[in-house]
């Protein structure tokens, strides 16, 4: 792992309903590029708030993040900046239902340049052991393929960055193992940074690090500095 600063969260705060919600409470932290972090915390201690903020599908209420060395303020296309940089795997799947498992993993081209984006999904869904699914809807796959077409479509526009929420939460003890390994493999072989929400102590033993959240925060044990 190199030890250069991809991502720098300082002091951010994430509020709803007028300051009554506090999702996120003053949150410091700083991901290393092609780190694995795993985050774990109670349920509503502002884990999925903190990788929406980090993939910029919320926008904090204070504070200021960097990439590299761009300040998140300073963004003008949102959507361009998420698309060049970061792919997303969520718990639930979140595939279109009515889209091949090779149409799922083109959405995320739709308004890119270049021409080649279905030979690189098919690519990655035979690299995901899904070669004989390429034509099946979601709903003739199983909980793990599902997942697999997941991985695929968050790594279909090349980013830097994969925000993973409970990406394993749905899925039995086995089919999760196989969806980690082909994930962890994908992230080793292209350098990329992996920030993972999880619930399940055998993922995050895999982490290079883990970051506790509790009220909005990261715990630093033993008075350690973020
Ligand atoms: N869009 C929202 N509107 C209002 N409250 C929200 C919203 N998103 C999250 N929250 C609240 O913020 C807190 C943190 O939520 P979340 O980040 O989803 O926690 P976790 O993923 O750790 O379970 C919770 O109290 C949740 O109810
Ligand atoms: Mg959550």
């Amino acid at each position: 792992m190199a030890n250069t600063p991809l991502i720098r969260i300082n002091g951010i705060t994430l509020y709803f309903d007028g300051g009554q919600t506090r999702a996120l409470n003053g949150v410091d932290l700083t991901i290393q590029e092609g780190e694995f972090v795993a985050i774990v915390g109670p349920s509503g201690s502002g884990k999925s708030s903190i990788l929406n903020v980090i993939g910029t599908l919320d926008t904090p209420t204070a504070g200021e993040i960097y990439f590299r060395d761009q300040a998140y303020s300073t963004i003008r296309d949102a959507s361009l900046f998420r698309r060049e940089n970061f792919g997303f795997i969520f718990q639930g799947f979140h595939l279109i239902p009515t889209l091949s498992a090779l149409d799922n993993v083109i959405v995320p081209t739709i308004g890119c340049e270049g021409s080649s984006h279905k030979a690189r999904a098919e690519a990655l869904l035979n690299s995901l052991g899904l070669q004989d699914r390429l034509d099946h809807f979601p709903g003739k796959l199983a909980g793990g393929e599902r997942q697999r077409v997941a991985i695929a479509r968050s790594l279909i526009n090349q980013p830097r960055v994969i925000l993973a929420d409970e990406p394993t939460g749905s899925l039995d003890s086995a089919n999760a193992q196989q969806v980690l390994d082909l994930l962890a493999q994908v992230v080793r072989e292209q350098g990329l940074t992996l920030i993972m929400v999880t619930h399940d102590a055998s993922v995050s033993a895999r982490a290079d690090r883990i970051v506790h959240m509790r009220d909005g925060r990261v715990e630093h044990p033993l008075g350690a500095f973020a």
